[in-house]
């Protein structure tokens, strides 16, 4: 009896003590959870990321002192660019002038003078805008520099990582971005790729693919900030935008490839800083040549063109460390063909000769 007893005795005891365990490392994890935040970066250096941005930005806006982010905002923080750090600006892109004057009125006033977009005015700021076009044609760049010359921070998302990495909490993420730009106007909210979020619904969407495109429309709705939180969205797809949201998005910018005159001006932009030959570069020539080729192809281009001058220095460079000799040289400017070489075609066809657009 006294040893059925004891048995039993023992078997309630280790339950106990196996609970209490568990229950010590359960409540220890929430505690941490609290502190630290399970969303505020897994990482130390996510971490110290979210800080540094945050102190920036009440460096730049001492109100922000006072203000609490819940974990999530902090989350958030980890996508937030810093005007002064971009490194984009108008400057660097070459064409695509009168949308840059367009882009300018209806992004950068509103996020500037608010006073000027008020309810009763007859100036309204959008509530969205779209740059479309084919991929490297600039959108992305030109996202950044509007954040930069207009002085706003920038909040660029990238809703597929979203999804994927905060799945079932990614409504609450959705909600901290708004909140967080809401605390941090003027802010651009930039969603590049924007078609893999809010493509058309459709009745096989997972609830909760679902019920986060309800939540962001309504957040969107809800924004009252006259013009300064902007939404900002850039895609090559622009048909796979479900018609609601596109609806949302009142300002459509076209980001087409690039004209003859547009090559010629993003080659000069791509180059301005590169020693070219003058008897034996012919840009006339490089400008027909590249027909057909995006933005990122140029600066894709130009830099082969440079790896190849750069090639040609190392070696020298090295074969006269053989010889012995002690000569300074120079990386020699690039010449036609460097460019030529990368983009397959005969050097020897006489210049001038390819068809212009
Ligand atoms: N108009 C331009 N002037 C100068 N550089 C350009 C221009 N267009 C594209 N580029 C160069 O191409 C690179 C890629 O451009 P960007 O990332 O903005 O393209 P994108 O339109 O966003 O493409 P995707 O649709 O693939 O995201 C830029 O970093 C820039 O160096
Ligand atoms: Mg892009």
């Amino acid at each position: 009896m006294a040893r059925t007893f004891d048995l039993k005795t023992i078997t309630d005891l280790s339950v106990l003590i196996g609970t209490g365990i568990s229950l010590y490392y359960l409540v220890n994890r929430l505690l941490n959870e609290a502190e630290g935040g399970p969303l505020s970066g897994k990482s130390k250096e996510s971490r110290q990321k979210q800080s540094q941005t945050w102190q920036t930005l009440v460096k730049m806006n001492p109100d922000l002192a006072s203000v609490n982010l819940n974990s999530y905002e902090r989350t958030v923080l980890s996508s937030v660019v810093i005007p002064q750090d971009i490194d984009v600006s108008f400057s660097n892109i070459g064409g695509l002038e009168d949308i840059i004057e367009e882009l300018t009125e209806s992004v950068i006033y509103p996020l500037t003078t608010p006073e000027l977009y008020t309810s009763h005015s007859l100036l309204t700021a959008p509530r969205g805008v779209l740059l479309y076009g084919p991929p490297g044609c600039g959108k992305t760049m030109i996202a950044k520099a509007l954040a930069k010359e207009s002085g706003a921070n920038f909040i660029s998302i990238r809703m597929s990582s979203i999804m994927d990495k905060w799945y079932g909490e990614s409504n609450k993420i959705v909600d901290a971005i708004f909140s967080l730009a809401n605390k941090i106007q003027p802010c651009i909210i930039f969603i590049d790729e924007i078609d893999s979020f809010l493509r058309e619904r459709a009745s096989s969407d997972h609830e909760v693919t679902a019920m986060l495109k309800a939540e962001f429309m309504t957040l969107w709705d809800g924004l009252t900030s006259n013009g300064r939180i902007m939404i900002l969205g850039a895609t090559n797809r622009m048909t796979d935008i479900d018609s609601a949201f596109l609806r949302r998005l009142s300002k459509r910018f076209p980001i087409p490839l690039p004209t003859e005159d547009e090559r010629r001006k993003i080659l000069l932009v791509l180059l301005k800083d590169t020693a070219l030959d003058k008897r034996d570069f012919d840009l006339d020539y490089l400008v027909s040549a590249t027909r057909g080729m995006s933005g990122s192809d140029l600066k894709e281009l130009c830099r082969d063109a440079a790896l190849n001058a750069a090639r040609e220095y190392i070696r020298q460079k090295r074969q006269l460390a053989n010889e012995g000799e002690d000569v300074v040289v120079d990386m020699r400017p690039l010449k036609n063909k460097d460019f030529l070489k990368n983009l397959k075609l005969d050097a020897r066809v006489p210049l001038g000769s390819a068809s212009l657009d």
